[in-house]
């Protein structure tokens, strides 16, 4: 019997991520990665790529997913492959203008080190009365990605620049199709319920920054990278726009400064913007697509909203044991045509 054929839509960490879990879990599937844009054009590439989970509004399964996730990029920070792959260990400090009601937040014991900033750190943030220290991962993302791409082609995936219009269309060629499709999803399945939340970042060169600084609040954020600094950020609900905003820019530098004053020395600055995919929580999920008594049974993995990075691993794992179960389903309707539905 020939090899299940798999198709991931989407080619962001995502995509990327699932494609390479399905390949550990089915060595004998044939994957194939179809995607309207690779990196370095995906918003996948505008992310800063820290490791600090997003805190879903839905009920979600996020601790497990950021646990297995850090634990997968800590074994890459600790092996050869940490400079290709982009990732490393970053320590720093977020830091509240009020204290907040939660002192703990839930990924507290997974990232490494964490506790509260004495009284001489805090000196650095005068505006600041509370603040966490802790050692978390980074991506840089356009080396990650390409990482990844690397890993998959390696072990047999094949790429294909692909808009797809409906899932559908992929029935006569894949046995299994995996919807990664980010903000694309809302378009390609007409949810609903996943919104954009634009975000607009600058990568400067400011090498001598070496620990990141998030204001509590989520709304500035100071990354450094093994190249670049990513200065942040904007949260604009319902935003479609890609072009970036000027005055939103100088805001963001001045916001920025003000945590961090040594960046008014930052240089080369460039400008992104990229829409998160929201919704209250991950769409991780089995579906099977049937027309005319034909089936394709269907994994979704998209609505990572402000975290994808940070649950890549964990979703990526829960999609490809979902893959699995589409397989067996492909297998059983090999034998026994006509007795499942
Ligand atoms: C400014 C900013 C900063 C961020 N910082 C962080 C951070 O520090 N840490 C963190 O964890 N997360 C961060 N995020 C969130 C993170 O970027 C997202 O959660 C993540 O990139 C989502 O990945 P994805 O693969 O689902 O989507 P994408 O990267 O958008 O990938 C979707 C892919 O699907 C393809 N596609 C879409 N529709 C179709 C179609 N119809 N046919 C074919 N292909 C299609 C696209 O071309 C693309 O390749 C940030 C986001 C932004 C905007
Ligand atoms: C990214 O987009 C640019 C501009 O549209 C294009 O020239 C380039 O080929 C794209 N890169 C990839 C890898 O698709």
């Amino acid at each position: 019997m020939a090899a299940p054929k798999v198709a991931v839509v989407g080619a962001g960490v995502i995509g990327l991520s699932t494609a390479l879990c399905i390949t550990e879990t089915c060595p004998s599937c044939s994957v194939t990665v179809l995607s309207d844009q690779f990196s370095p054009n995906t918003t996948s590439d505008v992310a800063a790529g820290m490791l600090i989970p997003h805190t879903y509004p839905g009920a979600c399964n996020s601790k497990q997913w950021f646990k297995e996730t850090f634990t997968f990029l800590f074994a890459i920070s600790n092996s050869p492959e940490a400079s290709e792959a982009g990732i490393h260990l970053v320590s720093g400090w977020q830091v509240f203008k009020n204290t907040p009601k939660e002192e703990l937040p839930f990924w507290s014991d997974v990232v490494l080190g964490f506790r509260p900033m004495s009284e001489a750190e805090l000196q650095k943030f005068p505006q600041h009365r509370f603040g966490q220290a802790f050692t978390t991962l980074k991506c840089d993302c356009p080396p990650y990605l390409l990482w990844l791409e690397k890993r998959l082609k390696a072990t047999g995936v094949q790429m294909h620049t692909r808009k797809v219009a409906d899932l559908w269309d992929l029935h006569s060629e894949y046995n299994v199709v995996v919807n990664c499709a980010g903000i694309g999803a809302h378009q390609l399945v007409g949810d609903e319920k996943l919104f954009p939340v634009r975000g607009q970042v600058l990568k400067v060169h400011a090498p001598w920054v070496k620990n990141f600084i998030r204001d509590g609040d989520g709304s500035t954020y100071i990354y450094p990278g093994i190249h670049r600094v990513t200065l942040g950020g904007t949260r604009e609900k319902g935003s479609w726009g890609l072009s970036p905003d000027p005055s939103t820019t100088k805001d963001i530098f001045d916001r920025c400064c003000s945590l961090e004053p040594s960046l008014r020395g930052a240089q080369d600055i460039e400008v992104k913007v990229g829409l998160r995919p929201s919704r209250r929580c991950v769409r991780l999920q089995r579906e099977v697509l049937s027309r005319g008594g034909v089936k394709l049974p269907v994994v979704h993995n998209y609505g990572h909203g402000a975290g994808g990075f940070s649950v890549q691993r964990g979703t990526a794992k829960e999609a490809a044991r979902l893959v699995g179960e589409c397989i067996l389903f492909y297998l059983l309707h090999c034998f026994y045509p006509g007795h499942l539905s």
